[in-house]
């Protein structure tokens, strides 16, 4: 019932989810009304529950999709750096295992005169959170004010924080909801919740890293083809230069797996050396980046001749960090050794993924702290040869209690055969856009 105080809500909640589990197109309005009154509270967690299952069973197309990312996007504030004098550009990725790309992407970039804006989460599950990352740096702080992020990206250029709170709040509310209704791996709701944030943070042009394999959301890469192009189509209409490479996430990137371990590692490739699939999909991002808001530059040399330590060093330094302390490490090790001679042909990216976050790495809900040292450090990756108790991997963690368990679930995630396995040709499957 309306009193005249009220204005009278032009839907209602109910009729939108029977369209939606009907099989009916939802209108722009419905969308914009829907995405606005669950801001505002009018429509109920299990109403919005509800009409998430109705889309994760029946699906939005792309006109839906992209009305449902602008509203997601108009539920809190945009931000824009046009008067920064200076192009901006950014990278998403869709989570991996070992994926500690950010860390030496953004310094990589803004060394390049190009303001990157990367506003990242925390782990949740078994993928690892950006920020949980960089704060084992001693003295780096992920939250700063709108007003400092400017700064940095005008006199950095790199800079990695929290989101705020105003930045597409319906996704934040929407994406908590889904993570507890069994509606997060659904591809319509998936590319509006990173677009909108994506776009509500305010840079000129997108590269998305989505990742296809045992560790990533998308399995197959078909489905990781349909995601990458629905954002990169969203992006393109909100006005982002955007595209996505496919990037395999079956092994673990790189060596390392876990917080402190994955910056170790990014500062090696920040000084010309690291991992070759870590450098690999390092410089095809940012020459992706750079070639987006044309800048022609050929990213390997700033890797090699120091300018992107530079920019990293500079970068940590503006956030409070100390890039000449040492890491912390984790009290306890574990090392797992071959037991007989032959070729490592597999290690599966999930099963490391879930080893690390149960060693201390992730969290299981948000609140919980993380272990900087935790993690797995891999001694030997598929396609080298090993002898018979040369060391394979080894386990971190600051709870040793936590080893059996660990070790139990990681039986069957590796192999060690005597037939030589195909040489992977590239960490990158495919490339999307124009
Ligand atoms: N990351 C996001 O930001 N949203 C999703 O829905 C999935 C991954």
């Amino acid at each position: 019932m309306t009193t005249p105080d009220h204005h009278p809500e032009p839907f209602d909640a109910v009729d939108i989810i029977a369209a939606k589990r009907d099989r009916h197109r939802l209108a722009d309005a419905q969308i914009d009304w829907v995405i606005d009154a669950y801001t505002r509270g009018v429509v109920a967690e299990e109403q919005m529950a509800a009409l998430a299952m109705a889309v994760y069973l029946n699906g939005l197309d792309r006109a839906e999709t992209a009305r449902w990312t602008t509203a997601m996007v108009n539920s809190g504030t945009r931000l824009n750096f046009d008067d920064l004098g200076k192009p901006t550009a950014d990278k998403h990725s869709t989570g991996g295992v070992g994926d500690k790309i950010t860390l030496a992407l953004t310094p990589l970039v803004a060394s390049y005169g190009v303001a990157v804006p990367q506003l990242s989460g925390r782990g949740l599950g078994h993928t690892g959170g950006t920020l949980d990352k960089l704060e084992s740096i001693p003295g780096w702080q992920a939250q700063i004010s709108t007003q400092r992020m400017r700064e940095i990206m005008r006199d950095v250029g790199g800079v990695v924080c929290a989101a705020g709170e105003d930045l597409a709040p319906a996704d934040r509310r929407l994406y908590a909801l889904r993570d507890v209704t069994g509606t997060v791996d659904c591809i319509p709701l998936i590319a509006s919740s990173v677009m909108s944030k994506k776009i509500a943070e305010g840079t000129g042009a997108l590269v998305l890293d989505v990742k296809v394999g045992s560790g990533a959301f998308m399995k197959d890469r078909e489905s990781a083809r349909l995601l990458a192009s629905t954002m990169v189509e969203i992006g393109q209409d909100a006005g982002v230069t955007t595209t996505a490479l496919l990037t395999d996430m079956f092994r673990p990137l790189g060596r390392t797996v876990g917080n402190a371990l994955e910056v170790r590692e990014a500062v090696e490739v920040l000084a010309g050396g690291g991992p070759e699939d870590v450098v690999e999909l390092t410089v095809a991002l940012a020459r992706e980046m750079l070639t987006a808001v044309r800048v022609d530059a050929d990213p390997a040399d700033a890797l090699c001749d120091g300018r992107a330590m530079d920019s990293w060093r500079a970068m940590v330094t503006a956030q409070g960090g100390d890039p000449d302390s040492g890491l912390p490490t984790a009290t306890h090790t574990h090392e797992v050794t071959a037991d007989r001679d032959g070729w490592l042909t597999h290690t599966d990216a999930l099963a490391f993924g879930v080893a690390s976050w149960r060693l201390g790495a992730g969290r299981a809900r948000k609140e919980d702290p993380v272990q900087a040292g935790a993690g797995i450090e891999l001694h030997t990756v598929v396609g080298e040869w090993v002898r018979a108790g040369q060391p394979l991997f080894s386990l971190h963690t600051d709870d040793p209690a936590r080893f059996d368990r660990v070790l139990a679930s990681l039986e069957d995630a590796w192999t060690v055969t005597g037939e030589e396995p195909e040489p992977r040709e590239s960490v990158v499957l495919e490339r999307i856009g124009d």
